[in-house]
């Protein structure tokens, strides 16, 4: 990861090669743009007006070579897109950091100063963090196997004009600890299914634990067995690569605890390869299968990061991994399966195998323990179905909930954290498309609806609780990259999630 530091020194001063500066309108430049635009007799705006069309639009980017008037070599004047009478939101700043980054990249500097100093010094704290988020976030590289390395010459990044306050060391810890998370998730998905199996997944939550004080249980196959499994273990049965079921808690330090707020549970789809089975998917659709185990990955990294940010509420995190593959021993259409909570379910597609292992997962999360409180809340995300992509396209997460106050803290979480989420039905009518006249449940619906189709069958396997379902497989995953986002794998929820615990945590 590159350096960031934060200074108090003003932008104008920051001895960096390229220095960034925010634009929130072109009328109204703000006085730090102000004052260097008078110190170069005006030219500074005049030739970002001569450039650029809408200078102060989300992403303008504009670098002015300085020719030794300026401390810094290149001034970037990038367009915030706020609108008028708006005050720049976090996901503005980071959005800010992103085209700095990109900017500092296609210039090929080493050093690269983000100013924060528009802002009021209360908000000032908040921009710091986003700005220092958005800029780790935005210069995440998957390490890769490229024979050849590439020269990424931006090494340091300096959030200038930043206030030394209290407030201001806590945003710069919280924004390092969920980038880093992030990047951890995003490796995940990044690597080869050959790298990452179930096994591998395992091995991933037992260093999450050690680094961050949690406590991590992993069910192999015969566990699996003796708990009546029977979904989990006929989707991962055709691969070599056995499947796990993990599990990984945090406990709040007694004195910190919500005494008698119930756990908050997140479950996440861990198949680390998704060949379709038996129902085997053409050729094009797997090559990007193996991604299918990003919600696990999520759940991963924001437990990863709940362990270092400490919130006075139990998060238990669950990952359902397994490899689906063809094979003679493979688990077939037409074949019933019986779940750990005793339900049972025909299977008339193994490709529809995410549900049955959350079938499986979720059973088991939501089961009542003896002598511990019941899960306040149980949040599931899962590439589950291609369907949500042609319903909300790459841009936007679907959520189905059984509780709507769950369901507006997962999109209110996701809004802050620039995850974007919309809310899709869970029509009753619709539970008709999954019966089947030999078991409680099949695993496919009518082919319509098919998003909704995959949150009705989850609902069965929940006891309850207050629930929400995140169908991720649209947005796991960036073939062009965004903002802040490279190309690949994208670590969408660890941030969604970990604002959702504290969301929660803070009202328990
Ligand atoms: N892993 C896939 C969903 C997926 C598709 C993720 C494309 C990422 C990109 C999932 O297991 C699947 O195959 N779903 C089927 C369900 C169907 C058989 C009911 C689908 O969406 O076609
Ligand atoms: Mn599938
Ligand atoms: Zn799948």
């Amino acid at each position: 990861m590159i350096e960031i530091e934060r200074s108090r020194t003003p932008a104008a001063r920051t001895r960096v090669e390229m220095l960034a500066l925010p634009l929130r309108s072109e009328t109204e430049p703000g006085p730090e743009i102000a004052a260097l635009d008078e110190s170069t007799g005006g030219r500074l705006l005049a030739e970002v007006r001569r450039r650029c069309a809408e200078p102060a639009k989300r992403g303008s980017t504009f670098a002015w070579q300085t020719h030794g008037e300026m401390p810094q070599e290149l001034v970037a004047v990038i367009g915030l897109g706020v609108p008028a009478g708006a005050e720049p939101t976090a996901e503005d700043w980071r959005r800010f950091a992103g085209a700095a980054v990109a900017a500092a990249r296609q210039a090929r500097v080493r050093s690269l100063g983000l100013s924060v100093a528009a802002c009021a010094r209360p908000a000032a704290a908040a921009a710091t963090g986003a700005v220092i988020e958005g800029a780790l976030l935005a210069t995440y590289r998957f390490a890769g196997f490229r024979s050849s390395r590439s020269d990424a010459r931006l090494v340091r990044c300096v959030v200038a004009g930043s206030p030394a306050t209290r407030a201001a060391e806590e945003a710069e810890r919280r924004a390092r600890v969920l980038a880093e998370a992030t990047a951890f998730a995003r490796d995940l998905v990044n690597l080869p299914a050959e790298t990452v199996t179930p096994a591998h997944l395992a091995a991933a939550a037992q260093r999450v634990a050690r680094s961050a004080r949690l406590s991590v249980k992993v069910l192999g196959p015969r566990e699996l067995r003796r708990l009546g499994m029977g979904a989990i273990l006929a989707v991962g049965r055709a691969s070599r690569n056995e499947p796990r079921l993990i599990e990984i808690v945090y406990r709040p330090r007694s004195g910190r605890a919500r005494r008698g707020a119930g756990p908050i549970v997140l479950v996440g789809k861990g198949i680390t390869f998704d060949s379709g089975g038996l129902s085997l998917k053409p050729a094009a659709s797997m090559e990007i299968q193996k991604r299918d185990m990003a919600g696990g990955a999520a759940v991963l990294g924001a437990m990863r990061a709940i362990g270092r940010l400490a919130p006075p509420v139990e998060v238990r995190g669950y990952v359902a991994a397994a490899e689906n593959m063809p094979g003679g021993d493979a688990y077939r259409p037409g074949d019933v399966l019986r779940t750990c909570i005793g339900k049972t379910i025909e299977v008339l597609n193994t490709d529809a195998e995410g549900r049955l292992v959350l079938a499986d997962a979720l059973g088991y999360a939501t089961r009542p323990r003896r002598g511990s409180a019941d899960p306040s809340c149980v949040v599931d995300l899962a590439t589950l179905t291609g369907a949500v992509t042609t319903a909300l396209g790459r841009s936007v997460a679907a959520v189905l909930g059984n509780d709507a106050d769950v369901v507006r803290d997962v999109i209110e979480a996701g809004r802050v954290s620039g995850e974007p989420i919309w809310e899709l039905p869970l029509v009753d009518e619709y539970m008709a498309g999954l019966d089947s006249p030999i078991a409680d449940l099949r695993n496919t619906g009518d082919g319509t609806a098919g998003t909704i189709y995959g949150g009705l069958f989850l609902r069965e396997f929940v006891h309850r609780q207050p629930w929400a379902h995140l169908d991720i497989a649209g947005v796991a995953f960036t073939d062009k990259g965004s903002a802040y986002v490279p190309r690949g794998a994208v670590g969408w929820g660890v941030r969604t999630l970990v604002d959702l615990v504290e969301r929660r945590s803070a009202r328990a």
